[in-house]
C-alpha cells in the first residue's frame, strides 16, 4: 500500500504499524472454543495507539470481542472525550474479519465522521470504510 492510497490523513505506515500492533495483540487472544484469534489496533486523535484481543469464555455469550477490548480500554485509559480515528483488524487464522454489528456500535460511540476501519479479506487485502459506511442508522438517544 503505498501512502497515497490512503487519502484520509492515515499514512500508509501508520496503517503497517497499527497491522503491527494488532497482530501482537491477536496473539494474546483467548480463544479456546472458536480458535479464531482477532486483533484490533486503534489510533486515537491524541496520536495513541493502543490494541485489543477477543477474550472467550466457557459461558459463550460473555465473551468479548477485540475492537470492543481495544476501544473500553482507550476510555478507560484517555477518559470519555477519547476519539478514534481509525481501526485496524486482523486475524491469525487468515479468514475475512469484518467488525461484528455490536463492534460496529462500540466503535462509533468514541467516533467522529473521520473514524475509519480497515479490515481484512481473506486474500488479504484490507478494505477500508469510515464507521458510518459501516454502521448507518447507528443507534442513539437522540439528545446529542
Ligand atoms: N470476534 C471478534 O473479536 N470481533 C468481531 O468483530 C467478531 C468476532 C471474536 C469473538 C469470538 O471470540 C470469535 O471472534 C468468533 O466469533
Amino acid at each position: 500500500m503505498s501512502e497515497k492510497d490512503v487519502p484520509s490523513g492515515i499514512s500508509a505506515a501508520q496503517v503497517s504499524q497499527l497491522k503491527e500492533k494488532a497482530l501482537e495483540a491477536a496473539k494474546n487472544a483467548y480463544a479456546p472454543y472458536s480458535h479464531f484469534y482477532v486483533g484490533a489496533a486503534l489510533l486515537l486523535e491524541g496520536g495513541e495507539i493502543l490494541a485489543g484481543c477477543n477474550v472467550e469464555n466457557a459461558s459463550y455469550r460473555l465473551t468479548t470481542c477485540a475492537e470492543q477490548n481495544a476501544v473500553t480500554s482507550a476510555a478507560a485509559l484517555y477518559g470519555p472525550s477519547v476519539r478514534i480515528r481509525a481501526v485496524v483488524i486482523v486475524n491469525l487464522n487468515g479468514a475475512a474479519s469484518q467488525p461484528c454489528g455490536a463492534c460496529r456500535q462500540t466503535i462509533h460511540e468514541f467516533s467522529t465522521e473521520a473514524t475509519e476501519v480497515f479490515f481484512p479479506a481473506s486474500d488479504g487485502s484490507f478494505t477500508r470504510a469510515t464507521i458510518a459506511q459501516l454502521l448507518p442508522y447507528a443507534f442513539s438517544l437522540g439528545n446529542e
